[in-house]
């Protein structure tokens, strides 16, 4: 949520960041801005509404000389998406520019201190106290900008990752952060400074990740300079190596970032289940489990929290875990979560869920679970983020960086790791049998091959999207492990065509949904051949019996459900467990091409973003 990325070398500044920008764009769009220094010293300030590409046909039409800058794409919190509330913002004398990732919750408090004390605003964000209080302090205190930065910050609560540059010190970048992410690539004589480490590719793989609470001040042809940002006291620095290549960061000859990642989902879950089960089929090895077994045998309790599509993985991820366990598990959405006073002790393990490892309430949901003494585990997926780093053990999904704002392959990342989770866990708690665990882990082996089969609906899906471009309203109904998928189903609908969507357990629409249901009301229902399946059949019925038209995601060979239902999609048939996996690629592919059909831009639907740091 909010994008930030910096330079500091000796090549021109402008170019990069527009570059780092549009990398960063998937988290938020609304408006963009850059602040670039010259070398001799000057200032120059472009902003423009709406996407990076305005920005940069607006800045290319000014001055863009410079080896500093930084730049901004914004998802706006406080005061509409338009130029003046567009980052950077700068402050009264126009000296001093800064971007913000982030919430300054007392903005108001400093804001009327500042206006008490003849300080006048322009825009309506928080982040413009924070420039003005910047100035306030260095003019107040004749101090340094970076002593004055650092004083700021002390007076500031809430959330932020800032870069701040200054009119006449074309040498100097100061960056902060708190709770907001900020990578720092360390390159030969040039330094690049983001929000994550996607606009670095390409530059550098050496990237030191800057911790709560720190501020570097980084100064041309000198050693960065990282101290804590409470004591002062300088901080040790550690330098990690990227493994991400620019070609991940390509669309690779799709439309669109989201269909290359609904495509790549074979290749993904290779590399999410690689060296995590046994050549026999009869084990799985997941070294966040191993490391910590004892952890794992005394747990009372598991709970899983999450926002979002990983909120849905997580409610597969419980029926998993009770299946395969024998322990309660209980699934909470974050913002809920750290909120709802969460009775917790050494005996219970709280797994977090992220695709990006940076969502504001997951990571408060993992630091309250850590202050009540439960042992954190995270699923996550994008390495070295805030939330793989919070907490105290864990496992990633590797299947590489996801663009696409409405998630595809990291939630079937996610629910094999969750699956995985819960065969190890399982087979250290005695409470699943070999048999069993051969099972679902050949299976699982096996998946990406199962996954590849299934994409071949895309045609028929394409074909049955035209159809229903126009529905104003969807119901998705499963049961058992398939009532989560339905909800994601129903999400990706409404995330990228802006069609409402309600996802619904079968069995509960006769309880309300069905008063909606007649011939303008389709209903997707997701019905493979499991333990529910005859159930799930009365529950077709109903809607055809009230005039609405079906689409049934069935397994192949099942030729009755013809007779019932209007269209029939089919999965090739796998463990129970695993119909999640298989089920949702018609789900995605369905909302794709309806979205595509209505002339939506899927990857960056409005509204939303994909890394989501603010409450
Ligand atoms: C945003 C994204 C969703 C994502 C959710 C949780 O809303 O648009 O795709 O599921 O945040 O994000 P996380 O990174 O924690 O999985």
């Amino acid at each position: 949520m909010c994008g930030i990325v910096g330079y500091i070398g000796s090549n021109g500044a402008c170019k990069i960041l527009i570059q780092g920008l549009k990398r960063l764009e998937y988290r938020g769009y609304d408006s963009a801005g850059m602040a670039l220094v010259g070398n001799d010293g000057r200032l120059n300030v472009h902003k423009s509404k709406g996407k990076v590409a305005n920005l940069e046909q607006t800045a290319a039409a000014g001055d863009t000389e410079g080896c500093l800058g930084i730049a901004h794409t914004r998802w706006a919190t406080h005061g509409e998406p338009n130029d003046i509330n567009a980052h950077p913002h700068v402050s009264q004398s126009g000296d001093i520019a800064l971007v913000h990732n982030g919430t300054i919750e007392n903005y108001a408090v400093l804001k009327k201190v500042l206006s008490d004390h003849g300080v006048e605003f322009k825009s309506e964000t928080d982040t413009e106290v924070l420039v003005q209080l910047i100035e306030y302090i260095k003019l107040t205190s004749n101090c340094t900008l970076s002593e004055a930065v650092r004083e700021a910050l002390l007076q500031v609560e809430g959330a932020y990752a800032i870069a701040v540059v200054e009119r006449g010190e074309p040498d100097t970048l100061i960056v902060a952060r708190k709770s907001s992410p900020l990578v720092i690539g360390v390159g030969d004589n040039e330094t690049f400074i983001a929000s994550d480490a996607t606009p670095i590719i390409g530059y550098t793989d050496k990237v030191i990740y800057l911790e709560n609470d720190e501020m570097a001040v980084i100064k041309r042809g000198e050693p960065i300079n990282i101290v804590s940002i409470s004591s002062n006291l300088p901080s040790k620095i550690d330098i990690h190596k990227l493994r991400l290549s620019l070609a991940q960061l390509e669309k690779g000859g799709y439309d669109t970032f989201m269909l290359k990642e609904i495509f790549e989902q074979p290749a993904t879950l290779c590399d999410c289940l690689r060296g995590r089960i046994t050549p026999d089929g009869r084990r799985v090895v997941l070294s966040g489990v191993e490391l910590n077994k004892q952890k794992f045998i005394e747990a009372e309790r598991i709970t899983l929290v999450a926002c979002g599509t990983s909120w849905h993985a997580a409610l597969i991820g419980k029926r998993l875990i009770q299946d395969f366990c024998q322990i309660p598990v209980e699934v909470e959405y974050a913002s809920e979560f750290r909120y709802g006073n969460p009775v917790l002790g050494p005996k219970d393990i709280v797994i977090s869920i992220s695709q990006s490892g940076e969502t504001a309430d997951t990571l408060a949901a993992i630091q309250i679970a850590k202050q009540k003494g439960a042992f954190v585990y995270g699923v996550c997926n994008v390495v070295g983020a805030s939330i793989p780093r919070a907490t105290d053990s864990g496992t990633y999904i590797h299947v590489g960086p996801e663009i696409g704002v409405a998630s595809t392959k990291a939630f079937t990342g996610q629910v094999t790791v969750l699956t995985l989770l819960a065969l190890a866990i399982g087979q250290l708690r005695g409470a699943i049998d070999e048999e069993k665990v051969y099972e679902i882990a050949s299976a699982l082996k096996t998946m990406p091959k199962t996954i590849e089969e299934t994409l071949k609906v895309d045609t028929e899906i394409q074909k049955l999207s035209r159809i229903f471009t126009y529905a104003h309203n969807f119901l998705y109904l499963g049961r058992g492990y398939n009532y989560p998928t339905a909800l994601e189903g129903a999400l990706k609908l409404k995330e990228i065509s802006y069609i409402h969507a309600e996802g619904y357990p079968a069995a509960e629409m006769k309880h309300g949904p069905i008063a909606l249901i007649d011939h303008e009301m389709p209903s997707v229902i997701i019905a493979p051949s499991d333990s529910l399946y005859d159930k799930i059949i009365s529950n077709v019925q109903q809607v055809k019996s009230r005039g609405g038209a079906v689409v049934a995601i069935v397994s192949k060979g099942n030729t009755a459900m013809n007779d019932i239902a209007d269209f029939c999609i089919e999965i090739p048939e796998v463990p129970e467990c695993l119909t999640p996996l298989v089920a949702s690629i018609p789900l995605q592919l369905l909302a794709y091409y309806i979205a595509v059909n209505k002339g939506k831009d899927v990857d960056q639907p409005r509204n939303l973003a994909k890394s989501v740091t603010v409450e």
